[in-house]
């Protein structure tokens, strides 16, 4: 996969098929081997776009704190070097999501639709915030082991747990291998994020919400009410799915999102 210079670093960014462009933007700690299954289904159809993050994956690291407009600035900055000129349908799930909110912003043209996965508008409170932390400097003094194995139960459902251990398995091994300093930087970009509940009415993109009925992180109720202040959203909810929605259940997420998008391109493409 071809590394890409965006500033002061390089990204991983796969980048395959041809068609409208699909920016795929993943979440927390992982890389964008989480869109595996929509990579193969899209890239048929689409020109599918599916970077690792700053500090995840195989891309460039920068410690301190990385905010979530900085991802977004990065995602526009990367469109720019890949010679996307048309605008992009960005699908993001969790802190893709709140990456999105930035995106939407600071870059409204350049978005035809957009996809919420397994997200929320509201900002980290308190308790949050210190949790965030602690995270980070536990990170940074004795690598990611303690994430790997306790981010599954809350990741996964109890079916994809029982039943899909290879998933479970591979995310596990993705966390083990992100760096520190990167997923330091994410966490502490995160607790700083804002509430941005109010901005939702304002959306004009076709947007979809997709979340996994059994979602410990963000919940299937906050993510319908999310979808119902943002004007014309399809909401989706996919039983049996936790939070990893799109690896868990890769044929009903893929069967939204291609419905969503077949319909969008016919009536703004
Ligand atoms: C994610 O999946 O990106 C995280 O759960 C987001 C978060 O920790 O708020």
């Amino acid at each position: 996969m071809p590394r890409i210079r965006i500033n002061d670093i390089e990204l991983n960014v796969l980048d395959e098929g041809q068609g409208p462009p699909l920016l795929l933007v993943h979440g927390f700690p992982l890389d964008h081997t989480m869109w595996r299954a929509q990579v193969d289904h899209f890239r048929g159809t689409h020109r599918v776009i599916a970077p690792d993050l700053r500090g995840f994956g195989q891309s460039d690291v920068t410690p301190g704190t990385i905010t979530m407009q900085r991802h977004a600035e990065d995602l526009a900055h990367l469109l720019d070097a890949l010679r996307v000129k048309e605008p992009v349908c960005l699908c993001g799930l969790s802190m893709g999501g709140y990456i999105a909110w930035q995106f939407i912003q600071m870059h409204h043209r350049r978005l035809s639709s957009l996809i919420l996965c397994d997200t929320k508008a509201g900002a980290d409170d308190e308790a949050g915030k210190k949790t965030r932390e602690l995270v980070a400097t536990r990170v940074l003094k004795e690598g990611p082991e303690f994430l790997a194995a306790s981010m599954p139960e809350k990741l996964f459902s109890q079916t994809t747990r029982s039943e899909r251990a290879a998933v479970v398995s591979e995310t596990q091994a993705v966390i083990r291998r992100t760096k520190p300093e990167g997923i330091a930087a994410a966490a502490r970009g995160m607790a700083v994020r804002p509430d941005v509940t109010s901005l939702l009415a304002a959306i004009e993109v076709p947007t979809l919400v997709i979340v996994g009925a059994e979602d410990a992180i963000t919940p299937a109720d906050g993510m319908q009410t999310m979808a119902a202040a943002i004007p014309g959203a399809r909401f989706v909810s996919i039983t049996g799915a936790g939070h990893m929605a799109p690896l868990e259940d890769p044929a009903a997420v893929n069967a939204a999102m291609e419905g969503f998008l077949r319909s969008d391109e016919r009536v703004y493409g």
